[in-house]
């Protein structure tokens, strides 16, 4: 029985030229998963490594896009902070810059706005002073070449960090560096008798490309 069992049975000869190839086989299938599976963590590492690199290069290049086309300022409507405080006229000191928006209300959307403060004396080329006040300027932040947001600064100048765009917060924003065809819009802004930064009317140019 053992031997007619054994004719055809591997576990005497040749049983081991048979149980260690299987053996080997499983341990090369779990060394090929060993690998696939170090290379799926590679790739997620790697992944999520580039995905941490474009981020913020995708933030870098973050387009202002508007639906509304109307006023986005009017007489009166408030500056307010990224927390929709309203901006009394002490907020800022000399040198300093603030990032504003109109007051919230229905059927506008935010429309960011560089606010800024000099000594009065700082300001003049294409500033329209009339539209300034107690040394508040403001401009629109959406660059005028392709629309991103212009959130650098090197000293007094505004930096766009797309293409490096520059503007003079002094002058107008006019364009002082890179390939911007025109400055950012002012704003025009007044102190109320209460003391708060408010708008006089809308931007006085197109907000972000295009116009003239
Ligand atoms: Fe600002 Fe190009 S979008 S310089």
């Amino acid at each position: 029985m053992t031997g007619e069992e054994c004719d055809d049975c591997p576990c005497e000869e040749g049983a081991e030229s048979v149980q260690p190839s299987i053996y080997t086989d499983r341990r090369a299938q779990m060394e090929i998963q060993r690998r696939d599976i170090a290379k799926l963590l590679a790739t997620v590492g790697g992944l999520t490594a580039v995905a941490s690199l474009t981020a913020p290069l995708a933030g870098l290049t973050q387009v202002f896009e508007r639906g509304y086309s109307g006023p986005v300022y009017s007489d009166g409507i408030h500056l307010v902070d990224g927390s929709g405080e309203r901006i009394t006229e002490d907020r800022l000191a000399e040198g300093e810059q603030l990032t504003a928006f109109p007051e919230p209300r229905p059927g506008i959307e935010d429309a960011p706005t560089l606010l800024v403060r000099f000594a009065e004396d700082d300001f003049g080329g294409d500033t329209n002073m009339a539209y300034t006040v107690n040394g508040y300027a403001a401009y629109s932040k959406v660059c005028t070449h392709a629309g991103c947001m212009v959130s650098n600064r090197e000293g007094s100048t505004f930096v766009c960090p797309c293409h490096f765009g520059k503007f003079d917060p002094t002058s107008g924003a006019a364009v002082v560096g890179g390939p911007p065809g025109r400055a950012l819009p002012q704003l025009p802004i007044t102190v109320t008798s209460d003391g708060y930064l408010v708008a006089t009317g809308d931007f006085e140019g197109t907000v972000g490309p295009g116009g003239e």
